[in-house]
């Protein structure tokens, strides 16, 4: 347990090789089945919801953080229903009004905070206020994102704070962050209503945003979603939004910074795209098909996410016995059972230095096969549901993430204009940070410093 708490995936590596792809440990109290390789991903990620489930497993962590009546604290078929809904807000429409959002809040940041020509900035904080600032205008709206410095981000920090391992594994301890979580859901709350009121009183105003497409929403019976549970969706996308992309962000911008000539390819490959030379702050907006096409930065944040993809252990709890496929094992009742893709994405078995970046590996077959098996909603970020693939960050089947195409776009737009307006290098002194496994998402263990150096032209 002390071995898995410290690196979890050195720890599933050494007993894959002892044990095989199926091995149960005890934490806690808790029966942990892990189950790694493809077949171990493909029998979590599908296994049948009558024998397996994620609300079981995650709704004590997320219920006084989401709120209820929504994500696990409903039945699985209105969970669907729920992440039909959001879809909605995740259209090309809306991507199309959400990069130019996404590049005004970056350029604002950096103006704001990066004021010299050349200095050092601790790259997570400021990544993570980025993402803040651009998930909350596109999703929550400009009227929540104007409140973002009037204390709304504290609102978020205090929810976040009951997002730990420690909440996961003592429920029942009455941790304060409980009762700070609570109130703070509360003011949230009563922000999100206030705001949901005056639009409903302007139905005329055309909005392009994740609340706009959740106040039109309805489930299959007709029926709307109540305001409350519009509110509490919206703090569960900001929450499952929030820490991946702030971490992958974060990583591929770090490796960009030792890796100077992977930049320059992304550079290079926006000149030809646009014509002329990018730099400071004459860079082109790109629009939504740019974005999309930009191959150097698809690779990228494909290469980051296979070897550093922030969610490593993804957890349902066995409510009915199930067999492990030709072995003569069956789970019990109440085990949880973890799957940890990281562990095939990192496999030399698929891929060559599979611990070292190569964004370029995408380029070839590797990346064909990927795609083979998605089915490409928008043309770029792999949407399969699939569990046979070995690089699977935003999980599969049910469970699997929406909002991988929101991601890339907000990544490969961040990245494009930081790296259009900055060269990065590694802090001299710090190197490339080591892995936090402390939070439930992978960030580099802090203080992830970085130095930038503005560009001229
Ligand atoms: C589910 C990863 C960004 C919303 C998931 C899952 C993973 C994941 C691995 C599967 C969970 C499981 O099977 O237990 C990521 C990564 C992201 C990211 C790596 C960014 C790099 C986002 C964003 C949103 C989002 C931006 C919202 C806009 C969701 C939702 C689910 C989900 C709603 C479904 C939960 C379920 O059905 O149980 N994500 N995610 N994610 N993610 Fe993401």
């Amino acid at each position: 347990m002390i071995e898995f708490g410290m690196n979890p995936i050195e720890f599933i590596r050494k007993n894959q090789k002892i044990h095989g792809n199926f091995f149960t440990f005890l934490m806690f109290g808790r029966r942990m089945t892990v189950c790694v390789d493809i077949e171990g991903n493909d029998f979590v990620f599908n296994a049948k919801h009558s024998c397996v489930t994620a609300e079981d497993a995650y709704n004590p962590l997320t219920k006084p953080i989401f709120g209820e009546g929504v994500v696990y604290d409903v039945p699985n078929a209105v969970l669907m229903e729920q992440k039909r809904m959001v879809k909605a807000g995740l259209s090309i429409e809306n991507f199309r009004a959400y990069i130019p959002i996404f590049i005004q809040e970056v350029n604002q940041y950096v103006d704001k905070h990066w004021t010299k020509d050349e200095g050092t900035v601790d790259i997570l904080q400021s990544i993570s206020e980025m993402i803040i600032m651009t998930a909350s205008h596109t999703l929550l709206g400009p009227e929540i994102r104007s409140k973002l410095h009037e204390g709304i981000a504290d609102l978020y920090h205090t929810l976040d704070s009951c997002f730990t391992p420690i909440h996961f594994l003592f429920e029942w301890l009455p941790l304060p962050s409980y009762y700070a979580s609570g109130k703070a859901h509360d003011e949230l709350d009563r922000i999100f209503s206030s705001v949901i009121a005056e639009r409903r009183k302007h139905m005329g105003e055309k909005h392009i945003d994740m609340l706009d497409a959740l106040m039109k929403s309805r489930y299959k019976t007709g029926e709307p979603l109540s305001d409350k549970h519009v509110g509490n969706i919206l703090i569960a996308l900001l929450m499952a939004g929030q820490h991946s992309s702030s971490a992958t962000t974060t990583w591929a911008l770090l490796n960009l910074a030792a890796n100077p000539d992977v930049a320059n390819e992304v550079r290079a490959e926006n000149e030809t795209r646009f014509g002329r030379k990018l730099g400071a702050k004459s860079f082109p907006e790109p629009s939504y098909e740019d974005v999309k096409d930009f191959v150097v930065l698809d690779n990228i944040v494909r290469e980051t996410l296979r070897i550093r993809p922030p969610i490593i252990q993804l957890m349902r709890k066995v409510v009915k016995p199930v067999a492990i496929p030709s072995t003569n094992y069956v789970i019990p009742a109440g085990n949880y059972i973890i799957a940890s893709p990281i562990i095939s994405a990192t496999d030399e078995k698929y891929y060559k230095a599979a611990e070292d970046w190569i964004p370029s590996r995408w380029n070839t077959a590797e990346k064909e096969d990927a795609m083979d098996k998605a089915t490409t909603d928008y043309g770029f970020g792999a949407t399969t549901t699939s569990a046979r693939s070995p690089a699977l960050p935003f999980g599969a089947g049910r469970h699997r993430c929406i909002g991988e195409q929101f991601s890339y776009v907000q990544i490969k737009t961040i990245l494009y204009v930081l790296l259009s307006r900055f060269d990065f290098s590694l802090d001299p002194k710090r190197g490339m940070p080591e892995r936090n496994f402390r939070s439930m998402v992978v960030f580099p263990e802090g203080p992830v410093l970085c130095r930038y150096k503005r560009r001229t032209g």
